[in-house]
């Protein structure tokens, strides 16, 4: 199964578990790129369209693109006013200058090349148009890497960028200039065993066992509250100006 195709087959868990994590880290960067009623908005990796409704509501323009067609069917669902299309951080199916602003939450660390990634980001943005970026903070503060840890995955290649500093150096390294940068927490309410399961796994594509589920409950317990679990975790975030003179 491509990694497409992986995302495709958790894109409905996704969606009703994970994906509800990125108002906070949406509203950050809405605010950190003084997001202006009537501008043109790309969300790259914009999976099931949770951040696509969110910029909607704040009145942009607003299209998203992803690789996995199970996120994009769901995308188009809740967004059906987007110009959702497929593609991703590799080559993004629009010409130069495209946009005011473009975003991505919890996307360019899949990109294999972030630095790569970033630069196709800032081609799609008009000169002096504006960039930002959320992702995971690094995995001491985020509870929900104690429970993937029980899955026995492979380690994040991305960790450099997660640390503090970490977006602001990407940045750098594309020729985009700092804006602003900080960190919000996320809190995961988890009701019930099903939906920690289902919220974990959607998370790990591809990474189900037999012996996943009895590990994510067992991993979970000291996040056990009266009414479910609570995992408290963590984004950094960073908006940029892309360059006047490409
Ligand atoms: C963790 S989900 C995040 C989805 C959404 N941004 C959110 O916060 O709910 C990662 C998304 O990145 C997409 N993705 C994977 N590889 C990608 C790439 N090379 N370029 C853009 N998106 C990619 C996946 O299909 C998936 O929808």
């Amino acid at each position: 199964m491509s990694s497409a195709e992986r995302w495709s087959a958790a894109a409905s868990d996704w969606a009703v578990t994970l994906g509800r994590l990125t108002e906070r880290p949406g509203t950050a960067l809405i605010d950190a790129v003084s997001l202006v009623a009537g501008e043109h908005v790309l969300d790259i990796g914009c999976g099931s369209g949770a951040f696509l409704r969110q910029l909607t509501r704040a009145e942009a323009k607003v299209a998203g693109v992803d690789p996995s067609a199970g996120m994009l069917d769901l995308a188009r669902r809740v967004n059906p006013e987007a110009d959702v299309r497929q593609g991703g951080f590799g080559l993004l199916p629009w010409p130069d200058a495209t946009f005011d602003v473009v975003v991505a939450v919890n996307a360019l660390q899949f990109a294999g090349n972030m630095v790569g990634g970033l630069h196709e980001a800032v081609r799609v943005v008009r000169p002096g148009g504006r960039i930002g970026i959320a992702n995971w903070a690094e995995a001491r503060h985020n509870d929900i890497e104690v429970v993937e840890a029980a899955l026995g995955g492979v380690a994040d290649t991305d960790e450099d960028y997660r640390c503090e500093g970490g977006l602001e150096r990407l940045f750098a390294s594309a020729g985009v200039t700092l804006i602003d940068a900080g960190v919000v927490t996320v809190d995961w309410h988890v009701p019930d065993d099903e939906s920690l399961i289902r919220g974990v796994l959607s998370g790990q594509p591809g990474s189900r066992s037999t012996r996943s589920d009895a590990a994510i409950v067992r991993a979970a317990r000291p996040f056990i509250v009266a009414d479910g679990y609570v995992l408290r975790n963590a984004f950094r975030f960073a908006a940029g100006r892309c360059p006047v003179d490409p």
